[in-house]
This record gives C-alpha cells, sequence and structure tokens, in this order.
C-alpha cells in the first residue's frame, strides 16, 4: 500500500498535509532523492543520503537531523508500506513560513512517500527504448538535487510527444545527461560518460554501473561525448534508479548501432540485476 510521511506524522500518501504556506510548494525551495527498495532493503541508501546531505548543504537548507533517526523513519515508512519492492521518496524543504523570497527562521519541512516500484514498460527494458536530442537549458548547479525541475519536465515532454521514453541533453554541443538519467555511449567495446561536474548530477546507479565495469574490467571513460560521437556510437544506455540500466536503440531518426539493445549494454543489465538481488539477499 502507500503511505506518505509528512513532519513528524505517518499519513496516506493523498492525505492533504502540506499548508499553502510552504516553500517546497511554493518555491520548489528544497531538495530529494529517491531511492529503490528491493526485497525490503534500500539499495545503496548510504551514498542517496550523502547526496541528499550535500544537496543540502548545497541550498544552505539547515538539515541538521541525524542520519540515524532519519534513516529509522524510512525503515518505519518502509514497514508500514508492507511492501518488499517499492520506491521511497524523500523531499526536505525550507519549511513553512508566510511567502517571502528571503529564508525564513522555520525548521525545515520533511516529506516522504513509500509506492509500489513505478512501472516502466518491460518492453523497453528488453528491446531498448527511444530518446530525442534537447539542448540543456537548466541551471548551472545540475550536481544538487533540487526540487525546480522545470526544464526538465519540459524536455521530457518534448520527448513524450515524439513518442521516445528520454530526452538526452546537451550543451555547447556535448552531452550533459538525461532529463532523469545519466547517458553513456559505447564503441568499441569502452564505456563513455560526461564527467561529474556542476552540470550533471552523480547518479547513484552511475556510480553503481562504473563499479561493475571496473569489476568486470570494462574500459569505463568519464570524459565528455560529442553529440556526433552519441550518433556513432555502437550501444547507448541510461541509467537511473527507477530505470535501472535502460537501452537506448533510436535517437531522433538515427537508430542506434543496428537498432537493438547491444551486447555490453545486456551484459551490465545482467550485472547490475545481479548486484541489486545480492546486496538486497536476506542474510
Ligand atoms: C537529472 C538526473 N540525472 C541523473 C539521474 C539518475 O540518478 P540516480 O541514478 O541516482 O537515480 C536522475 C534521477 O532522477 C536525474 O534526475
Amino acid at each position: 500500500m502507500s503511505v506518505a510521511y509528512f513532519n513528524g506524522k505517518f499519513v496516506g500518501s493523498n492525505d492533504p498535509v502540506v499548508p499553502i504556506d510552504e516553500r517546497g510548494h511554493q518555491f520548489g525551495d528544497g531538495v530529494y532523492e529517491v531511492i529503490r527498495i528491493y526485497n525490503n532493503k534500500p539499495f545503496m541508501l548510504e551514498e542517496h543520503l550523502d547526496r541528499l546531505y550535500m544537496s543540502a548543504e548545497a541550498i544552505a537548507l539547515a538539515f541538521d537531523q541525524s542520519r540515524e533517526s532519519f534513516k529509522e523513519i524510512i525503515f518505519q515508512l518502509i514497514e508500514r508500506s508492507g511492501l518488499d519492492n517499492l520506491d521511497v521518496y524523500l523531499q526536505i524543504t525550507r519549511g513553512l513560513a508566510p511567502r517571502n523570497h528571503l529564508f525564513p527562521d522555520a525548521p525545515v519541512s520533511i516529506s516522504m512517500t513509500a509506492k509500489p516500484f513505478r512501472s516502466i514498460p518491460a518492453e523497453f527494458r528488453e528491446r531498448g527504448a527511444k530518446a530525442i536530442l534537447h539542448p540543456d537549458e537548466r541551471w548551472m548547479n545540475c550536481y544538487i538535487k533540487s526540487l525546480n525541475l522545470l526544464p526538465n519536465l519540459l524536455a521530457k515532454q518534448e520527448a513524450h510527444k515524439a513518442g521516445c521514453l528520454e530526452a538526452i541533453l546537451h550543451r555547447d554541443g556535448k552531452l550533459t545527461e538525461g532529463t532523469s538519467s545519466n547517458v553513456f555511449v559505447i564503441k568499441d567495446s569502452r564505456i563513455r560518460t560526461t564527467p561529474l561536474s556542476r552540470h550533471i548530477l552523480a547518479g547513484i546507479t552511475r556510480m553503481a554501473v562504473q563499479r561493475i565495469a571496473q569489476a568486470a574490467a570494462i574500459p569505463f571513460e568519464e570524459r565528455h561525448v560529442a553529440i556526433e560521437e552519441l550518433y556513432e556510437a555502437d550501444e547507448v544506455f541510461i541509467t537511473s534508479t527507477t530505470s535501472e540500466v535502460m537501452p537506448i536503440v533510436q535517437v531522433g531518426e538515427k537508430l542506434i548501432g543496428d537498432g537493438q539493445p547491444g551486447q555490453l549494454t545486456r551484459l551490465l543489465q545482467r550485472h547490475f540485476q545481479a548486484l541489486t538481488t545480492a546486496v538486497t539477499a536476506d542474510a
């Protein structure tokens, strides 16, 4: 069952609990995380929390709750959901205060939801998905997992209108990332992805894929990828917590490789699945 939490109370996921004067609601003044729970155990929880605390600090959000007590709420929420496989959404905002751009002297608001896995049709994972290319119109601090997602939403909607799953964003002729994913190209059995910088989010799934590639001795290069390299790639895939490792078989009108998910992408999908199963297995 879907359940939620807001400022100290467990509530129904559709309960109207957030007052109008809430800064997440009015300004998108906050940060968030999406964590996947497999077999009742959060996957890479510490890495997600590291990023959440980093994002909060980057926007000067006074989120000083101890990690242990914060984790306790997450575990309680998971238990209350009664689900084994679910997505947990966490949001921290600058709190409740009459609308004013200046920071209020108010405690932060914490909200969470726990919902069954957001299902991406299995056929995408198996046969690959399509993407469009779109200019990256976002701000200069995309390493922060901020609630402000308007440019991402607009680009994703363009992708959807074109019958595609994702929009791959580019800045100065080079790829940055997807609207809600990191992007990888494979050429001559080498994986390439945009280096971490303030222009992209340091994806947790990206980190998992990097570890998998290193363990399997697959060359993994963090370097800028030009738009032409995307079109000429043997394989392309995207990663995110909810789409995991997703093959991209067409960008715009151009087929990638032979238009089928490539062998290395398949291998990474299998390794990723094995990793999530292994680290969340019952002790
Ligand atoms: C802009 C952006 N890049 C990358 C990602 C992938 O991050 P993760 O693998 O931590 O889910 C996301 C996830 O939502 C995202 O919004």
